[in-house]
């Protein structure tokens, strides 16, 4: 059963794009932001609020990078895997990450902190190596300023 803070907004959303439909994207991104991440119930209710089934809502879900199936720590850290920083060391930072954090892909870490997750091009090329942290962009990737991202990241 949605909250129903989540259930309002989705409702207005839907209301003002005159689509249940329509408003899939919106509905992910705010019950997203109430509860962290989708699971399973959720994607029931809401694809009942959209009058879509919750397959087509999955595939809507699985598509988006911010819309995390399972529940993720405090911080996402999205690590580029594209052209310019396989080039420019995307490996070494990815195993520094993976053996530091002591987690795989889409893992997360014992305490809550991290969760590790892949993507593709951040549109840092030209300061590859680079990784997002939430919302923030780091670049010129090695193992001493992961140290001291990290460190940042309580
Ligand atoms: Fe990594 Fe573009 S290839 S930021």
């Amino acid at each position: 059963m949605l909250a129903d803070l989540v259930e309002r907004e989705i409702k207005a959303r839907i209301a003002e794009y005159g689509n249940p439909k329509v408003a899939c994207i919106d509905a992910l991104e705010v019950a997203s932001a109430y509860y962290g991440w989708i699971s399973d119930d959720c994607l029931r209710d809401l694809a009942a609020l959209l009058e879509m089934t919750a397959e087509e809502l999955e595939a809507t879900a699985t598509f988006y990078n911010h819309v995390y199936r399972k529940p993720i720590g405090r911080h996402v850290i999205t690590v580029c895997d594209s052209v310019s920083c396989w080039i420019m060391g995307y490996e070494s930072v990815r195993d520094y990450l993976m053996s530091r954090l002591g987690i795989g892909w889409g893992e997360t870490t014992d305490d809550g902190r991290f969760t590790l997750l892949p993507i593709q091009c951040l549109g840092a090329c030209d300061k590859a190596p680079a990784m997002m942290i939430d919302e923030e962009l780091y670049c010129n990737l090695d193992a001493a300023k992961i140290d001291a991202i990290l460190a940042a990241h309580l």
